[in-house]
């Protein structure tokens, strides 16, 4: 790192004099007294500034200030604290007494992480004051309308503005569509410092791609886009997150280039779980194993590989909201990410259906019919239930008068009554079912033996499971004689 950094410095230092030689002694000139002295506003200065930034970073004489300590923001600034000065700043006051006692509530790099992280944790706005270097990572979710909301994003601009430092860079990691960050951002910022921005402080951009629940890819190994307004600020930005990103990081074109990537990979993703989806309903209306299809096809070697399921959450089933949003304002109306949206977005309903068809077709009686859900978060492994569609099964089932009941150990019971209305029970509370339905496979329901599986039934009757992501092998459970769904 250092040695690499030096030779940045003294490649700087050599740049700046030849360039201060060209500008300065222009030829011809060489005797003419120098009118003009350099000043901080100066392009060159600006960049010289940036470096020393960088610099000083290294050496820990200048923190990094992480602003918002979600899911994004507490890894990065756990990675950053293990090599320099961190401060992690959130004004979820709670969340940040969390972290001083030592607690991650979002389980994904445990408490003891946080307990023995150096970490600067706080809520105060004084102690971010003055800073060089920012990372925002605040949410972006959606309106009601399905329009992005950016309130977070901006009222966290309008803070790291009022108290940034002269000469400050800010990377934004946030996902958001092309545009926000130098078109919305960059503008606040100026605003509430009243500095400009690319003379007086910098913007960047380095789109968060971590997979929360996933042991796998993690921060430290999933390829880190970094952009900037000017190629200085890039360089700076680029090697900060070198310190942390061990598989390296990738200079995007410009700012937008970058915005552009991280939303499209997750309505790459979105647009391809769609197509699974709709495969799924057509081939259950033709009475075929979407599973059993999708093993056969996945045989050639350039079919890809996604399967159906819920798409919850704050990514997926957000972000391509964020392009289409974006598309249409510049006039653009979007066929194939919102068709892929609206099927995703009706998956939950669908599976709802399907519960309601099976039980009238085995001539059950559906309002006295007791049904069971394993998981409420939106994806496996996580404790995260922000816009989970398990819900939307929940809540089409009610309206056709029918009650469930529903166990996640992984998430908080309290944040669930908060959020939707729902009472939790424990997974030994789940007796007596005439339907189990095995919403989110977390590793603790897949890793239960067959035969655990009934002591959630009802006595002398039909056992039906219906594995929304087929989790499980439909065999196993036909062999024993349960009714098996799956999407
Ligand atoms: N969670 C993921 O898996 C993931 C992955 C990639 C990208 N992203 C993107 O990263 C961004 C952050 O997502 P997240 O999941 O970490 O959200 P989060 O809700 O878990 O965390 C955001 C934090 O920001 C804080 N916050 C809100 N407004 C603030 C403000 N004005 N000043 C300071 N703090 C503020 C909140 O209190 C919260 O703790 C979003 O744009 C999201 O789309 C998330």
């Amino acid at each position: 790192m250092l040695p690499c950094f030096y030779f940045l410095k003294i490649s700087i230092k050599t740049y700046r004099m030849k360039k201060y030689q060209s500008i300065f002694q222009r030829p011809g000139e060489h005797n003419k007294k120098r009118s003009k002295r350099p000043n901080n506003k100066d392009p060159i200065i600006m960049e010289l500034n940036v470096m020393d930034l960088l610099t000083k970073i290294v050496n820990n004489k200048e923190p990094i200030i992480v602003v918002g300590l979600g899911y994004v923001g507490l890894p990065i600034a756990l990675a950053f604290g293990k090599k320099v000065k961190v401060i992690g700043f959130d004004i979820n006051s709670k969340k940040i007494q969390a972290y001083l006692q030592g607690k991650d509530p979002t389980k994904e790099a445990g408490d003891l992480a946080v307990k023995q992280s150096p970490v600067q944790f706080t809520d105060q706005e004084q102690d971010i004051a003055g800073g060089r270097f920012y990372i925002v990572a605040v949410p972006t979710p959606l309106r009601s309308d399905k329009f992005p909301d950016l309130e977070a994003l901006k009222a966290a601009s309008q803070l790291v503005g009022k108290v940034m430092g002269k000469g400050a860079v800010v990377v934004y990691e946030s996902t958001v569509y092309p545009g926000v960050t130098e078109e919305i951002c960059g503008p606040i910022l100026e605003e509430a410092s009243g500095m400009k921005c690319g003379v007086d402080f910098k913007i960047a951009y380095s789109p968060e791609r971590i997979n929360p629940g996933d042991q796998v890819n993690r921060l430290e190994n999933i390829v880190k886009i970094v952009s900037a307004m000017d190629s200085s600020t890039l360089e700076v930005v680029a090697k900060v997150y070198e310190m942390v990103i061990e598989v390296g990081v990738y200079r995007a074109e410009n700012i937008k280039v970058a915005e552009a990537a991280k939303v499209i990979e997750n309505a790459q993703r979105d647009t391809n779980i769609a197509f699974m989806n709709e495969l799924s309903m057509i081939f259950h209306d033709m009475g075929i194993d979407t599973k059993a299809v999708l093993k056969a096809a996945g045989t050639k070697w350039n079919f890809l590989k996604f399967t159906p399921g819920l798409v919850g959450g704050h990514c997926i089933g957000i972000d391509p909201y964020y392009l289409t949003y974006k598309a249409e304002d510049i006039g653009y109306h979007s066929r194939l990410i919102l068709a892929a949206r609206h099927i995703n977005d009706d998956m939950g309903k669908y599976v709802a259906q399907s519960i309601v068809k099976i039980l009238v077709k085995l001539k059950e009686d559906i309002k006295s019919a007791q049904i069971g859900f394993l998981g409420l978060a939106y994806k496996e492994n996580t404790n995260d239930i922000r816009n989970t569609k398990v819900t939307d099964i929940i809540q089409e089932l009610k309206e056709y008068g029918m009650t469930t009941m529903v166990a996640d150990p992984l998430v908080s019971k309290a944040e669930v009554k908060e959020q939707y209305g729902i009472d939790l029970v424990e997974v030994t509370r789940l007796k007596n079912l005439n339907v189990l339905v095995m919403a989110v496979p977390h590793r603790q329901f897949t890793a239960m033996g067959l035969q655990d599986f009934n002591q959630f039934y009802r006595e002398n009757s039909i056992k039906i499971i219906i594995d929304v992501k087929g989790a499980f092998c439909r065999e196993d459970f036909e062999n024993m004689g349960y009714y098996y769904w799956s999407l």
